[in-house]
């Protein structure tokens, strides 16, 4: 989801980046405070079933400030991980400081009050961490590194290559160790043919870790979306397509990837810009793959999400999925230009998709996340848009949480 604004976007350091949560983990309930699995805590339920503008531990609540921007701070493109203790940790693209960092803040009441627990810094390459964070927890050991394991990466980029590139932390995000370099691309310019790398995603599945990212190296593809396997994180195996057309302008970005339990089956969402081209007016359509492996996509069709045959969200899709909805769960998709998510309660099903209203702001690359322990609860990241990134706005981040039941009635 780069969008073709290079010299934005250099100047700016960046954009785009992935999560991990693990694949199905029967959700666990935070250790100390956190309520039971059941969705709605106890309480006055007239408390709990409006968001209010006091934030509560477990509560619901909008636009929470997680940190206020200062000087040329702008933050964008949010990420996080659930760990399995329930803390959230979250984190953002930041421009405006050289160099550029991924500040790390912490919750450990459902994101009702938050702590910067550290920065993670680029330690090898001299460039900063430009942009498009990605986090992960290890549940299980992997490479030397016990289960509990905070991954982050992110792209590192100068005039001389964009990296993707890994870091673990072994005390809860405190302080981070550089592990590998998952991948290199040559310097950063969203022109089809030049050769950058963007957007990691990180996912741990059979105990390998999983890499997708961006992939401008193909000349065979403006851009594709790959995946690289490694099972000791410092190895990783070639990369595979998860997403390419044959069409050479075609530039599918930005892959997010979530588990769906009932069906047993993994969703790939990502934009799909075509040159000039537009679904329902939209140029950065949103398009999904539903696949038996997340290694496998690339045997998948690719299927636009659109809305009573007339509304297509537009540009850097985030998915998750709730077990609240039906039988099938709720499978939940933010874009990046609109306060509204699009969910579907039918498996994927490519008519089933509906549009839902939220009290959140539209972010850039607006990544969205289902509680562990409250698979009620849809948390709703907030920062800068794309468009506003440089305007000086000091947009703060933020987590808005709300009923997932209440929002599918919207
Ligand atoms: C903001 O950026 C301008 C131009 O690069 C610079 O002169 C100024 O010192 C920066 N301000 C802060 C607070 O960093
Ligand atoms: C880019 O590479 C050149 C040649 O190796 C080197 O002199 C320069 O310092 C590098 N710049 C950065 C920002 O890494
Ligand atoms: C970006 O890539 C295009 C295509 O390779 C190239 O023509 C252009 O010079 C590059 N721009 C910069 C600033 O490197
Ligand atoms: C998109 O439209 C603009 C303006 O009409 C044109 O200059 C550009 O070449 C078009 N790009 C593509 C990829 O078709
Ligand atoms: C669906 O689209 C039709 C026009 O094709 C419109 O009349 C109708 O209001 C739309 N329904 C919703 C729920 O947006
Ligand atoms: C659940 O999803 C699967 C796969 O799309 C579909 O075959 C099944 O009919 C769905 N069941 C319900 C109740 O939506
Ligand atoms: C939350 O913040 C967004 C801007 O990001 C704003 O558009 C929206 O109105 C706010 N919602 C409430 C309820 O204040």
């Amino acid at each position: 989801m780069v969008r073709l604004v290079l010299a934005a976007l250099v100047a700016l350091q960046g954009a785009a980046a992935v999560l991990a949560a693990p694949p199905p983990p029967p959700p666990t309930g935070p250790e100390s405070c956190a309520p039971p699995a059941p969705p709605t805590p106890p309480g006055p339920p007239s408390d709990h079933d409006h968001p209010s503008k006091e934030p509560r531990p477990w509560g619901l609540f909008v636009n929470n400030t997680i940190y206020q921007p200062v000087g040329n701070e702008s933050v964008t493109y949010p990420r996080y991980v659930e760990l399995e203790d329930g803390t959230i940790l979250a984190t953002v693209s930041m421009f405006g400081r050289t160099p550029a960092v991924f500040p790390i803040f912490e919750s450990k009441d459902g994101g009702a009050s938050w702590t910067h627990v550290s920065d993670l810094t680029d330690q090898v390459n001299g460039w900063g961490f430009s942009a498009q964070p990605a986090l992960a927890e290890l549940t299980a050991p992997l490479g030397g590194f016990p289960a509990g394991t905070v991954l982050g990466a992110g792209n590192s980029w100068s005039d001389n290559g964009t990296r993707i590139d890994l870091y673990a932390s072994t005390d809860r995000a405190r302080t981070w160790q550089f592990v590998s370099h998952i991948a290199e691309g040559g310097r950063p310019n969203t022109t089809n043919g030049a050769t950058p790398i963007w957007e990691p995603y990180l996912l741990f599945y059979e105990n390998s870790l999983v890499a997708y990212y961006s992939d401008q190296r193909d000349p065979k593809h403006g851009q594709k979306l790959s995946h690289q396997v490694s099972k000791d994180m410092r190895n990783w195996d070639p990369p595979v397509d998860d997403v390419a057309y044959d069409v050479y302008i075609a530039r599918p970005g930005m892959t997010v990837v979530a588990f769906i339990p009932p069906i047993k089956k993994w969703i790939l969402v990502h934009e799909f810009p075509v040159g000039n081209s537009s679904s329902h007016g939209s140029h950065y359509p949103v398009y999904y793959r539903i696949s038996d492996s997340p290694l496998d996509f690339r045997l998948s069709e690719g299927l636009p999400i659109v809305v009573n045959d007339t509304i297509a969200p537009n540009a850097s899709p985030y998915v998750v999925w709730s077990p609240v909805g039906g039988p099938n769960g709720t499978i939940v998709v933010s874009d990046a230009d609109n306060p509204q998510v699009y969910t579907n309660r039918f498996g994927g099903a490519i008519d089933k998709w509906e549009r839902n209203e939220t009290p959140a702001g539209a972010t850039y690359s607006r990544a969205i996340h289902i509680m562990g322990s409250q698979p009620d609860h849809l948390m709703i990241f907030g920062g800068e848009t794309y468009d506003n990134m440089r305007a000086g706005l000091l947009t703060p981040f933020t987590a808005t949480v709300v009923s997932l039941t209440e929002t599918l009635k919207q």
